[in-house]
């Protein structure tokens, strides 16, 4: 059956209007393709992409019999019998450029094809060609990114289209009051994944009884403006009744990976955090999930999660975002005093000292460990909680012996005594390189 399609037309190089007109003419000999209009063409400026000349751009309609996905192979054979190569820079200069922007009323969401196109509203080039041709942009559908949902069945769907569409997903599980810390790791899943969906879920399972699960941040607004910036192209903010209905009992066990540190101060804390990400997990089905190593053991945790059961995900450990004087990145700094706030980048003077101390041929785990303390005891507002060597990767205890490779961990407690105590983390890699 014959579908109207609207292509859209660019060159910013070589003689623009002849290449677009042999475009079009070639398009044409395509058998299950007629031209049955063309828009007029104007001069428009580059968007993004490196300095280049300006474009001719308009929109073609078509009548056409073939698939989508078959339409936008002839597009793109077209554009390289034009002299189109391959792997230049994004929004780079071009002799002919063929964008499928609508496919009869269908939506398109694959690996290779979104439709309609997802900038189209954005681009008066395109615009105004399209209302030349009778179509009116206004009540064509205006896809939401992020796409915003609440119903885990849907962001169960809405995945599980993408993995029909060949896309490489990635889920970062958050729990809001997002950071450049998260921006950092959406930057990082956009780079890998072709669909990038976050979550935000303040996990009750995962705090304790005396922790702050009521007064966590929460800042919708502001997260679903940083998800927008950062290109995500779903969130999902579950209800806790959506994620654990009435007799929800199951739990991830842990074991040797949430030994000791956090896993001591917090006794049911990574128990709580495997168990929602194994849900997360279990309902997108991701291809990859992105953690900051600010949260070094939870990521330990995760993997034994995933390798145990047998998720076929791979965990994308990404690194820790720091302020300018060295404080790593977290919801929780809100918190902090103006006071100790000032104070808080002790954390990290710590372990750079260690660090430096390693660098320059220190391999006693006792005297890393004291060089580390030596700078933490100088700021009282800072109140030790624990400063751990362990092994680099699964955070296993280090064997005796010389230090060759290992990472350092810290808590600190700032605003102890008062009634809400601020929990900082930090760590580093001791004999790699800083913030490796
Ligand atoms: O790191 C976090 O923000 C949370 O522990 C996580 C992984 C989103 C699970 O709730």
């Amino acid at each position: 059956m014959a579908v109207i399609a609207y292509i859209g037309l660019g060159a910013n190089l070589g003689e623009r209007e002849a290449q677009i007109r042999a475009g079009l003419a070639a398009l044409g000999r395509v058998p299950g393709v007629r031209v049955l209009d063309v828009s007029s063409l104007r001069e428009t400026a580059p968007v993004g992409g490196p300095p280049q000349p300006p474009y001719l751009n308009g929109v073609a309609r078509l009548e056409t019999a073939l698939s989508a996905p078959a339409l936008l192979g002839v597009c793109q054979q077209l554009e390289r019998d034009a002299g189109r190569v391959a792997g230049g820079p994004r929004n780079g200069p071009r002799p002919l450029d063929l964008d499928l922007l609508l496919y009869g009323d269908e939506r398109i969401d694959t690996a290779d094809l979104i439709v309609p196109h997802p900038r189209l509203h954005e681009r008066p080039f395109v615009l105004e060609p399209l209302r030349e041709l009778g179509v009116e942009p206004a009540a064509l559908p205006r896809p939401a990114r992020p796409l915003v949902v609440a119903d885990p069945e849907e962001f169960a769907a809405l995945n599980t289209g993408w993995l029909h569409g060949r896309c490489r997903t990635g889920l970062v599980p958050t729990m809001g009051a997002l950071h450049e810390g998260h921006a950092s790791l959406l930057r990082i899943a956009r780079q890998t994944c072709d669909r990038v969906a976050a979550t935000i879920f303040v996990n009750p399972l995962q705090f304790g009884p005396k922790e702050d699960f009521a007064r966590y941040p929460r800042t919708l607004e502001r997260d679903l403006a940083l998800l927008a910036r950062e290109g995500a192209d779903a969130v999902f903010v579950p209800e806790t009744s959506a994620m654990y209905p009435g007799g929800f009992v199951s739990r991830i066990a842990v074991g040797r990976e949430a030994e000791g540190m956090e896993g001591a101060a917090r006794p049911d804390h990574f128990s709580g955090v495997a168990t929602v990400v194994a849900k997360l997990f279990a309902l997108a089905r991701p291809t990859h999930a992105f953690f900051g190593r600010k949260d070094a053991q939870q990521v330990a945790v995760l993997r034994r999660m995933t390798r145990d059961l047998g998720f076929p995900i791979g965990l994308v450990e990404c690194p820790t975002v720091r302020e300018a004087d060295g404080l790593a990145l977290s919801s929780r700094n809100v918190y902090l005093s103006p006071e100790d706030r000032r104070a808080a980048p002790v954390l990290y003077r710590a372990l750079r000292a260690a660090h430096a101390a390693h660098a320059a041929g220190e391999r006693r785990a006792e005297a890393l460990l004291a060089v580390a303390r030596g700078h933490l005891a100088q700021e009282p507002r800072a109140r030790l909680e624990y400063l751990e060597l362990r092994r680099e990767g699964d955070l296993a205890p280090l064997a005796p012996g010389p230090v060759t490779f290992a990472r350092l961990l810290v808590v600190a407690r700032f605003a102890a005594d008062g009634p809400h105590p601020v929990r900082l983390l930090d760590n580093l890699s001791l004999g790699a390189p800083l913030d490796a």
